[in-house]
């Protein structure tokens, strides 16, 4: 690894460290995907096995839920438990009021879903995830889409203004097909001004199952640095 990546997986474990100590004895836990939520979930490990803490964790994906097997963490559903404690995962964009821009692992669904039945969530990153704008540097808004609806809602995307790009897999040929069976088109509207307003309007189009912009579901972020952490709390507006 160079030095580089070497300090920002660095910066990210930080982050990771800093967000698992919200975590108590017998809490349920959600645990997001992504490089960055994977030291968390190895961090919670540790903590399970060290503290003997009795965790129960509903994991935002496949790659969540083998993280958590391997680490010693109990798995439990929604279905038993609505209702979760802390969840921790990470973002590929942050603006200043906690603003997200999430899926660039394909999860955001469950993701957003298990943020929602979550009294406290949690962001972790390294710092090249803050941004002024969400949208900087032509970022894309990923879309989980209905295969059935893939050229219909491109079409919707575009007539919003965006540039919609089916995502392609790696390592298979053919789209990326989500846990849920569905697609991923990465929606390009340049800079977001608006994203509550983005979001309805995305949400509207028949077909469209989430989106990966997440507004007012962050409460704390930890940014991680190869030497400190910054902690941003959401300010609530009344
Ligand atoms: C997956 C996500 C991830 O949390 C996001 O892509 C960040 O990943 P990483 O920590 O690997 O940069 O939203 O759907």
């Amino acid at each position: 690894m160079n030095h580089e990546k070497a300090l920002v997986e660095e910066a990210k474990k930080k982050a990771a460290l800093a967000a698992v100590k919200h975590v108590k004895d017998s809490f349920i836990v959600g645990l997001g995907s992504g490089s960055t939520a994977a030291y968390a979930i190895e961090a919670l490990g540790e903590r399970v096995k060290h503290e003997k803490l009795r965790l129960l964790a509903v994991p935002t994906s496949y790659q969540a839920f083998l993280l958590a097997v391997k680490h010693g963490i109990a798995i439990t559903t929604l279905d038993e438990h609505p209702e979760i404690d802390v969840t921790i995962d990470g973002a590929d964009q942050i603006d200043a009021e906690l603003n997200l821009i999430k899926g660039m692992g394909a999860a955001l669904a469950r993701e957003k879903i298990v943020a929602s039945a979550s009294k406290l969530n949690i962001i972790i990153a390294d710092e090249s995830k803050k941004v002024r704008v969400l949208g900087e540097n032509n970022h894309p808004v990923p879309v989980e889409v209905l295969p059935f609806a893939i050229n219909p809602v491109k079409r919707k995307i575009e007539a919003l203004g965006g540039k919609a790009i089916l995502r392609e897999g790696k390592g298979k040929l053919g789209p990326v097909i989500t846990d849920n069976g569905n697609a991923i088109i990465d929606a390009v509207f340049g800079l977001i001004g608006k994203a509550a307003e983005l979001e309805l309007k995305l949400k509207m189009i028949p077909g469209v199952i989430e989106t990966g912009l997440f507004v007012n579901f962050a409460d704390i972020a930890y940014i991680g640095t190869s030497s400190t952490v910054e902690k941003i709390e959401r300010i609530r507006h009344q």
